[in-house]
């Protein structure tokens, strides 16, 4: 079995990298693709798990448009494809470059093996363009990794061969189980935030950093942490409305470990991520999900996130209460993470063994 495993972001390659140990573990040969969606976020990652990919298509551009992404995969890779003629192309997520890599293994007749395949918040918009490339990609490959039965179930209902959908855990426990074990953490008084959604680019970015400059006065023994994505839809708004807050600390994206480190030490995560909703409630920090909705219902429902919208109010609302009512926070402290028991790789890496190809 040949495989080729392409992705091209900061979170497919923290969710890949148990997939990627466990291919070398069990001697596939693998061509590991880089698509260089994201340049400077990829690569400290690379060193720090000393996987480094084969070939880097290296096409990111400055505020890229997502036809370009998705443009300059689908021609990029076909060629790599002509050349590496693997037997399987898996991908992971719901980036352009999971939709692209699909697109240009289809062109080419190879299957694709999708992982975290079936996560839907059933509109077609939010999160924007996310949603669709998960419709596309799902329909496009031929062996469906969903995380859990809920996703399972998703995909059952767009008609999607049940045959070809095996539930295995998310593939991000595993790698926080393996970098929980390297880290030391120490509770402190601090609330830790990311954002970076282009649906929630403008007016629901200027409530997001509104509602934490209310928080920081509202609570002044907290230290606010926001490592802040680089795509400067984003810094135009956070330096606008966060600088100059002396409990507000806006800093550059932090490498994996750090980060972790810094959540697992913080009371409470603000967030619109998707993995970091599946993350932090595996260290028993409640999430506040700032977005209209979310494909991570699961977590909803077992009480480790707060899925608050995006309006100023409801932000505060739901953050205020978690930092002031301690029997509130331990029910969310103590919550059960629905998304997987750290052996979801071992599973997909077994599966792929058992498909003819
Ligand atoms: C992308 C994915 C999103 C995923 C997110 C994870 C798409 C359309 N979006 O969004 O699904 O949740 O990654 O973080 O696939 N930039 C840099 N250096 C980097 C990365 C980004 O400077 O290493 C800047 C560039 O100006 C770039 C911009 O950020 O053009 C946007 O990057 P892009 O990958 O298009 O979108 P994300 O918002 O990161
Ligand atoms: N992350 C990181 N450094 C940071 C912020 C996030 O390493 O400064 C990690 C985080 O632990 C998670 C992933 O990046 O695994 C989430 O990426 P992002 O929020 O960009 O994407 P999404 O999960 O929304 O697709």
């Amino acid at each position: 079995m040949k495989v080729l495993v392409s992705i091209g972001t900061r979170p497919e390659f923290i969710k890949m990298v148990p997939v990627l140990r466990e291919l070398k573990k069990r001697g596939v040969e693998n061509h590991f693709l880089y698509t260089g969606q994201h340049r400077d976020l990829c690569r400290p990652l690379f060193d720090f798990f000393a996987i480094h990919p084969d070939t880097d298509l290296d096409i990111m551009k400055e505020n890229q448009p997502i036809a370009h992404i998705t443009s300059s995969i689908l021609t990029r890779l076909g060629t790599v494809l002509d050349t590496v003629e693997p037997d399987i192309v898996i991908v992971h997520g719901d980036t352009s470059t999971t939709l692209a890599s699909s697109l240009a293994a289809f062109y080419k007749k190879i299957p694709v093996a999708h992982v975290e395949a079936g996560l839907r918040s059933h509109d077609r918009y939010s999160p924007f363009p996310e949603e669709m490339n998960r419709v596309l990609t799902d329909r496009l490959a031929s062996h469906h990794f969903a995380p859990t039965t809920l996703n399972r179930d998703n995909l059952l209902r767009e008609g999607i061969d049940p045959a070809t959908i095996f539930v295995t855990g998310n593939t991000v426990i595993d790698t926080v189980k393996l970098v929980a074990a390297k880290i030391k953490a120490e509770k402190k008084k601090q609330v830790l935030i990311t954002a970076h959604r282009r649906e929630n680019f403008g007016e629901p970015m200027e409530h997001i950093c509104r509602a934490i400059a209310e928080l920081a006065r509202l609570f002044p023994d907290r230290a606010f942490l926001y490592p802040v994505h680089p795509n400067p839809n984003v810094r135009k708004t956070t330096d606008a409305l966060l600088t100059g807050i002396s409990n507000v600390r806006l800093v550059e994206p932090l490498d994996y470990i750090a980060f972790i480190t810094e959540m697992a030490s913080s009371e409470l995560v603000l967030t619109d991520s998707g993995g970091i909703q599946e993350e932090a409630p595996a260290f028993g920090i409640p999430v506040v999900v700032m977005r209209r909705e979310t494909e991570r219902t699961e977590g909803v429902e077992a009480g480790t996130l707060i899925l608050a919208g995006t309006a100023q109010s409801d932000i505060i609302a739901a953050a205020k209460r978690l930092l002031t009512d301690s029997a509130y926070y331990a029910s969310f402290a103590n919550a059960t993470n629905p998304y997987g028991d750290g052996h979801a790789a071992e599973r997909i890496v077994q599966k792929l063994f058992e498909i003819s190809f």
